[in-house]
């Protein structure tokens, strides 16, 4: 799905956070949203995916004007988001985190609960020996694990991962890198990631937009950009 984003302007009471932010993402693409903490990346998500409401400007999802929609219209819409922190319910098994929201889909993702579970645990087959466990008490990786793999359930059009690597240790990282390029791949799903591991967005993303101060300061395709500017945008 294609997700267009302009002139988007957020604010927490008085204070704006967001000021005129511009991002089109085509149909397919993986996109990376880089940027220091507290510049607003995890506000743009949240403004894109209805938890937050905007002040002025457009999002549109394949055209159509999403930006006052309720947060489950959203879902329903195709908008599939893994919030930063990859919570989970920590009381359910594995395996009821994962039914809970295959079952909430709605018709849009068609096929049955089993078969979509099944799917992807094909992606992250790691899950597996995990399914009878309850989420409270699994890893942080494994729990970004069954955080992702829970939101593909719903085969959203628009896959939205916040940090998805942050503060999970290097073998899992890895996990989640392979699992993201195949999904990227195999399914044409459009996908925007909040990144501030360099590296790991440089090797997934066609494209990449730097936020500082609530709008974006540089943009343009991984292919032609300088690493070490971008690390260098992005250090404290
Ligand atoms: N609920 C809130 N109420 C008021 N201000 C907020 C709220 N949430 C975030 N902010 C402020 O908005 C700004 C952007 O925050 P945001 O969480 O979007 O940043 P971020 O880029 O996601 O940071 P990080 O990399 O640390 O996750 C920050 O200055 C933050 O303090
Ligand atoms: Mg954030």
């Amino acid at each position: 799905m294609k997700l267009e984003i302009d002139g988007l302007t957020v604010a927490y009471g008085r204070t704006q956070v967001l000021f005129g932010v511009d991002l089109h993402v085509p149909s397919g693409a993986l996109v990376c949203v880089m940027g220091r903490n507290g510049v607003g990346k995890t506000t743009l998500l949240n403004a894109v995916t209805g938890l937050l409401p905007i002040r002025s400007g457009q999002v549109r999802l394949d055209g159509t004007e999403i930006g006052r929609m309720s947060p489950f219209k959203r879902a329903r819409a195709g908008i599939g988001y893994v919030p930063q922190g990859h919570p989970v319910f920590p009381h359910l098994t594995a395996r009821q985190n994962l039914e809970v929201v295959a079952k909430a889909a709605g018709s849009r993702a068609g096929g049955s609960v089993d078969e979509r579970v099944d799917e992807v645990l094909e992606i992250f087959p790691a899950l597996r020996r995990l399914l009878g466990r309850p989420a409270g008490l699994l890893s942080g990786g494994q729990a970004q694990q069954l955080a992702i793999a829970r939101t593909l359930t719903t085969r959203p059009g628009l896959l939205i991962l916040d940090e998805p690597t942050e503060g999970i240790q290097p073998s899992i990282i890895m996990e989640i890198e392979d699992a993201i390029a195949r999904l990227h791949a195999t399914t044409g799903m459009t996908i925007v990631l909040v990144e501030q591991y360099v590296e790991f967005a440089m090797r997934l993303a066609d494209d990449y937009a730097v936020m500082e101060g609530g709008t974006i300061v540089a943009a343009g395709s991984t292919a032609d950009a300088d690493a070490e500017a971008l690390t260098g945008l992005l250090a404290i």
